[in-house]
């Protein structure tokens, strides 16, 4: 596996596995690599010949005051885990590498990041898409993989490939679970025992807005009314948003018709934990209730 410090050598890879007539699949990262980054190295696998996997923590993504200091950082085991998937080549550039001077240019995606986490995080989403539009320009994958499990970035990402006509496919997969339904994620770590006991309440409040749109209910309002009052349960949680949204642009919506994302935010203790659901109102879909 080759691992790359520099944009220099990671282009000089990829050019060689294009020369090579490879097909080029690509996982960005910020690396704390966990089950739910091995299922999208999994499908870029399935997919391409080449795999490629960025290992970046991205300082323009995160605002003053959150964890951009403390973000894990086990590149040791990170690279252990790739090896092991079978990734061809590895990414992790220095902040200094990515940003050599003070960033003057920046692509911004508009509406799709006003909802959600962008009304949280200002300038959050700006930071994501700057930074996926670099490794799409240095990495030139023909297609990039991301997880639902933040559904809000893989359609922003989605929606800036089109615009901008970039050359690359965009591929979303399905959020990988622990077995109480918990989405994974590299901010599950920083959870107390207490902590990480509540933290399904969130899933569990997605499958009841589920259950409750298939038993009828059609009332976003009601909807949302119906989450909280899940996640109310559990003081512990310290609700950001709570939202029920048009999946495909993510416009505020009374009743729900075809398929709406219910979105959820908040805090346990001092981690921030976001998950989702696609709820396809025409379809009896299967909603896996953690045991
Ligand atoms: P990071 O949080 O490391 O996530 C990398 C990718 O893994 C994202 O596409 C994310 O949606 C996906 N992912 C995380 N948890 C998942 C889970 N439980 N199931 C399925 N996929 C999951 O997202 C970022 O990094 C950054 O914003 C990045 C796109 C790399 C830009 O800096």
């Amino acid at each position: 596996m080759q691992v790359a410090r520099t944009i220099t050598e990671v282009r000089a890879w990829v050019s060689q596995a294009r020369t090579a007539g490879k097909k080029i699949g690509f996982v960005p990262t910020m690396g704390a690599l966990h089950v739910g980054h091995v299922s999208l190295i999994e499908a870029a696998a399935a997919a391409c010949d080449s795999v490629i996997v960025s290992i970046f923590v991205n300082p323009t993504q995160f605002g003053p005051g959150e964890d951009l200091e403390k973000y894990p950082r086990p590149l040791e085991q990170d690279l252990a885990i790739c090896r092991e998937q079978g990734v061809h080549a590895v990414f992790a550039p220095s902040a200094a590498e990515m940003y050599p001077r003070e960033n003057r240019t920046w692509v911004a995606v508009e509406k799709l990041t006003e909802p959600l986490c962008g009304r949280s995080r200002p300038g959050h989403f700006r930071g994501v898409t700057t930074v996926c539009t670099k490794l799409f320009n240095i990495v030139a994958p023909d297609m990039a993989f991301f997880g639902r499990k933040d559904a809000q970035q893989a359609i922003v990402i989605r929606r800036m490939v089109a615009d901008l006509n970039m050359p690359l496919e965009i591929v979303v997969c399905p959020t990988v679970r622990e077995p109480d339904g918990l989405a994974v994620s590299s901010r599950n770590r920083y959870l107390n025992a207490q902590e990480r006991q509540a933290a399904p309440v969130i899933y569990r409040s997605l499958c009841r807005c589920a259950e409750l749109i298939h038993g009828g209910e059609t009332n976003a309002a009601r909807l949302v009314e119906a989450m909280r009052g899940v996640l109310g349960r559990v003081s512990l949680f310290h609700i950001e948003y709570v939202s029920v949204l048009d999946a495909e642009n993510l416009d505020e919506i009374e009743h729900v018709e075809g398929t709406v994302l219910a979105a959820i935010a908040g805090r346990l203790g001092s981690t921030r934990l976001i998950d989702n659901i696609v709820v396809d109102t025409t379809a009896r879909q299967d909603i896996i209730t953690p045991s």
